[in-house]
């Protein structure tokens, strides 16, 4: 499927879903606190996406049960809420969100500390935002895709970690996941050209140690193979003419 052009009045609706996405994150990240169970804050991050006229993107989605997902530690991507995970000091926790209104998406991620947690886990999550920022350095318009995926992979393997493969961004829109597939990491192609109007969910996912990940047995948890930390920065990112523009990060 080609590459979806976003036109003006489409733009502003998805900086909608874009705002209610971003405004949810900063709500959960007040409530990261140690005791709280990852079912609540499915629950906080629900009521409010449906307070603001919008719909948890992810619930339904391939029969996702949940309105976020919640990763703990060696968990990487699609960690279901549940009554009984409470969260505990030391922990990190990715938090990833989706709102849906007027026919379109959002889509964010953030990992957050519980409390006080190791120096290393704090610098995975410092190098996977800082990884973020540096691939979408190169989101201009003229630009191959490939130069994003190089710049994320080498901000986290230059700092020792690594880059997770087996999941990866994608161009977003009226449905949730588009083209194009945005690895984070170099896979041997240039990619497509990046155009104004253009929206990219820009999603590293990275590890302390091994990239290589399984699903456990409730058919969506991600987790590291070697069992150690890993880490998630998203946002939805628009290409324009000039600097990009991140409609998931609130200032
Ligand atoms: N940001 C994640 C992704 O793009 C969230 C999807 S969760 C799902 O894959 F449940 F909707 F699959
Ligand atoms: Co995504």
């Amino acid at each position: 499927m080609a590459i979806k052009i976003k036109r003006e009045q489409q733009i502003k609706k998805m900086r909608l879903a874009g705002e209610i996405t971003g405004r949810t994150l900063n709500l959960l990240k007040d409530k990261i606190v140690p005791g709280i169970t990852t079912f609540e804050l499915d629950k906080i991050a629900e009521s409010y996406i449906m307070e603001c006229g919008a719909l948890p993107s992810f619930k339904g989605y391939s029969g996702y049960p949940a309105s976020i997902c919640t990763s703990i530690n060696d968990e990487v991507v699609h960690g279901i809420p549940s009554k009984d995970r409470v969260l505990k000091e030391g922990d990190i926790i990715s938090i990833d969100v989706g709102a849906y209104i007027d026919s379109f998406h959002g889509d964010a991620a953030r990992t957050f500390a519980v409390g006080t947690v190791s120096p290393e886990k704090q610098r995975l999550i410092a190098v996977t935002e800082e990884s973020f920022f540096a691939g979408i350095k190169y989101a201009a318009a003229g630009n191959n895709l490939c130069e994003i995926s190089s710049a994320i992979q080498d901000t986290v393997e230059r700092n020792g970690f690594s880059v997770i493969r087996d999941y990866v961004g994608h161009g977003i829109g009226r449905n949730l996941h588009e083209d194009p597939a945005i690895p984070n990491y170099r896979n041997g192609r240039r990619g497509p050209v990046l155009k104004p109007g253009m929206v990219l969910a820009v999603e590293p996912m990275t590890a302390i140690g091994t990239h290589r990940v399984r699903v456990l047995s409730d058919g969506w948890t991600a987790v590291t193979k070697d069992g150690l930390p890993s880490a998630h920065y998203e946002n939805t990112v628009l290409i324009t003419e000039g600097e990009p523009e991140l409609l998931t990060l609130l200032i």
